[in-house]
């Protein structure tokens, strides 16, 4: 069951479709002017900000980007920033090559200190014009999406917008925590033209990933052409997750190399992932000797995961698959600059040990005789990898809940031997790295056999205790170990009502919309874990920050979710209608679904589910009455108390004014939510799940500040 993680878990979730609650009831966003941005609300957060006093620096059609070099990287840097100023400025910035810095001028320069490292740089703007600094161009690069975030929203339009561009005045030094930040596309499941590949990679960028992983073959499609096999592409790729009878759903060797040229375009590195022994049903259904009966499978388009393996029960079929996985990856090698070639190893329920031992054996020498480093998902470290490999760690809660016990998860053994082998490992935690499980019970797409994964989740983890027990300590995988972190954007269900299968009926939305849907606002909430220092990142501080990252993607066209939990500038929240209620990134929640008259309600992790859906209806004194979901009752105090500490209960509704609440808006989307009785708020005991709610004399602490989404 376990090697079945993702289709178990998606049965448990077909299971929960009766309990969905339409997109309307849980979200009432109304769509207004937005206010003008504010400044310097950076994502991810540089490690040192100092906003300044006095005017910044304003973009003229005069205004030259000043590149203190004559080296094709660096000047293609200025090439680029003046290709993204161009079309909302209307001003077409002339790039040129400078030995001193002009002031009144963007100046890139690339002669800066050592220390600043490949990615590091520094900014400074004020009035006289702005210095981005670094110690070669991709740390010019980088610098140079902290500026676009300095500018106004607007300069992200795609047609001319009104300024002005006004750059605000600020002193920044940044370098990022974690080498490797990285997106998976799954382009297997669902294909991605090359246009829409090249979107994400540009919207990526804006966040400073460094990594794009390509999910290139799977059961449901094999997405790149190896001229020597042909039929991987004629068959393997005429199909997709729901789809039949394509053609052209695959990257020619001249596509691919457009997408990784792109990619460096943006200093990017392209990780191509050729999955195995499992998830191989597109090879099977192409090669017949791959096949232990030598017959060719059909071609499959369905929604299961597990149900292929390349023949690795005798000899001659083992020498087949090997010789196959050579001819591939030597055609994938030679189409890569980068250093990774992904061999996968997940999900192989059918694979004895000795079986997936020869697929790792063929797999990893055929890239390690390509000189490329292996990179593959955390199974593979059960088997002997090379030295320098990365593992790609998704386990979840229940892998770090088993640490240190005696029914440690086979995942975790995975990761310690992976660990004993010298790996490094990216992480790419699925209960919150994983961009294809849903938001919340809302969501139209994905999955949600990991739990849900609101923005705050993607947000508050530390990659160092990815491995640790749930208390931080343990850690399996040590800090010198974990290369960086990835977000994985897998397309299994990548259509409306994805609960349950589709029918032909079911809207698919283009694969941009639906990328850009799941990953924003949360991928740039994984590129910050993967940037800014531990220390540095607060979930408060950032949603507030992450808020005025919308109209950003409003102005570039992205289709985001304007998720619970941050306040949106112009989505003004309705507080009547049904709604999840937060503070401390907790949820008041009726235990176990209770239908008791007086049961005390607690707190709890987040999950939009029914037991913390609570209906806010306006009554004449404009106070609310607050109705749960599961138990049609009423929020109340227990014993009609007017006293401080005095916990809230449900109870049948009656329409007195102990069951009546003032709901008083704060900034940034936050709330007091008072009984008209007492006048004393709503408090969280702690935010610990299983605390109590109680009502306690306004004070304006955080636990009594609440989010209605
Ligand atoms: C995976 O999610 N099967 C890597």
């Amino acid at each position: 069951m376990r090697w079945l993680r993702r289709r178990g878990r998606c049965l448990a979730a077909l299971a929960t479709v009766v309990l969905a609650l339409p997109l309307s009831a849980t979200v009432s966003a109304a769509a207004t002017a937005p206010p003008p941005a504010a400044p310097s609300a950076l994502v991810p957060q540089p490690v040192s900000h100092l906003p300044m006093a006095g005017r910044g620096f304003t973009l003229t059609p005069r205004t030259r980007i000043a590149v203190l070099s004559k080296k094709p990287t660096a000047l293609g840097v200025g090439t680029y920033l003046a290709k993204v100023l161009a079309p909302a400025t209307g001003h077409t910035l002339p790039v040129v090559a400078v030995s001193r810095a002009p002031k009144q001028a963007v100046v890139l320069d690339p002669n800066g200190p050592e220390e600043l490292g490949a990615e590091g740089y520094t900014l400074s703007s004020d009035r006289d014009g702005v210095v981005v600094r670094a110690h070669g161009a991709e740390g010019l690069f980088r610098g140079v999406q902290t500026l676009r975030q300095l500018l106004p929203a607007a300069v992200e339009s795609p047609t001319r917008a009104p300024g002005p561009w006004t750059v605000s005045p600020v002193r920044i030094s940044d370098s990022p925590r974690y080498a490797y930040r990285g997106v998976m596309l799954d382009v297997a499941r669902r294909f991605y033209p090359v246009a829409q590949v090249k979107r994400y990679i540009d919207q990526a960028a804006a966040y400073k990933i460094n990594t794009l992983h390509l999910h290139l073959t799977d059961d449901q499609g094999w997405r790149i052409a190896i001229d020597a096999i042909p039929e991987l592409t004629k068959v393997g790729a005429s199909t997709q997750s729901g789809f039949t009878h394509g053609s052209g759903w695959y990257y020619s060797a001249a596509d691919y190399k457009e997408i990784v040229a792109y990619a460096q375009s943006r200093f990017m590195t392209v990780v191509p992932e050729i999955d195995g022994p499992g998830h191989t049903r597109a090879a099977l259904a192409s090669v017949p000797g791959l096949n232990c009966d030598d017959k060719a499978k059909p071609p499959y388009s369905g929604f299961d995961v597990g149900i292929s393996l390349y023949c690795l029960e005798d000899e001659r079929h083992t020498a087949d698959t090997t010789r196959f996985l050579r001819t591939v990856i030597k055609a994938v090698a030679k189409l890569t600059p980068g250093p990774y070639i992904h061999l996968g190893g997940d999900e192989t329920p059918q694979a004895t040990p000795s079986q997936y031992a020869a697929y790792v054996e063929a797999a990893t020498s055929a890239a390690t005789s390509r000189k490329k480093t292996v990179m593959g998902w955390h199974q593979l470290g059960q088997a002997a990898i090379p030295a320098g490999s990365l593992m790609q760690y998704w386990g979840e809660e229940g892998d770090r809940e088993s640490i240190g016990t005696a029914d440690e998860t086979e995942t975790i053994g995975f990761v310690r031997s992976g660990v004993a082998q010298g790996a490094k490992f990216v992480m790419s935690p699925s209960d919150h790295a994983y961009l294809d499980m849903k938001y919340d019970v809302s969501t139209p797409y994905g999955l949600s056999w990991s739990g849900y994964v609101p923005v705050q989740k993607s947000y508050e983890w530390d990659p160092a205790k990815a491995t640790a027990k749930p208390d931080g300590t343990g850690s399996i995988v040590p800090a010198g170990q974990i290369a960086g972190v990835e977000a994985a954007l897998w397309a299994d269900r990548a259509y409306e009502g994805s609960d349950a299968l589709p029918t032909p009926t079911t809207r698919w939305p283009e694969p941009h919309a639906y990328a850009e849907y799941m990953s924003f606002p949360r991928l740039p909430a994984l590129a910050e874990v993967g940037w800014t220092p531990q220390s540095a990142r607060d979930w408060q501080d950032f949603r507030r920050r992450l808020a005025q990252q919308g109209p950003r993607w409003t102005a570039a066209g992205i289709g985001y979710h304007p998720a619970p939990g941050v306040p949106w500038p112009g989505v003004t929240k309705v507080v009547e209608g049904a709604h999840s209620v937060e503070t401390g990134g907790k949820s008041p929640d009726n235990p176990g679904g209770s239908t008791t008259d007086g049961a005390a309600m607690v707190l709890w992790a987040p999950n939009r589910g029914r037991n913390q859906t609570w209906t806010f209806t306006k009554q004449s004194d404009g106070s609310y009455t607050i109705i749960n979901k599961t138990s049609g009752k009423c929020l109340d105090v227990a014993n009609g108390s007017r006293s401080s500490g005095a916990a809230a209960v449900q109870r049948t509704c009656t329409g007195e004014i102990g069951q009546r609440w003032k709901v008083t808006p704060l900034v940034d989307g936050e709330h007091t939510i008072a009984s008209a009785r007492s006048g004393l708020v709503l408090t969280a005991a702690s935010a610990t799940d299983g605390a109590k709610v109680i009502q306690q004399k306004a004070t304006g602490t955080a636990l009594q500040r609440w989010t209605v989404d």
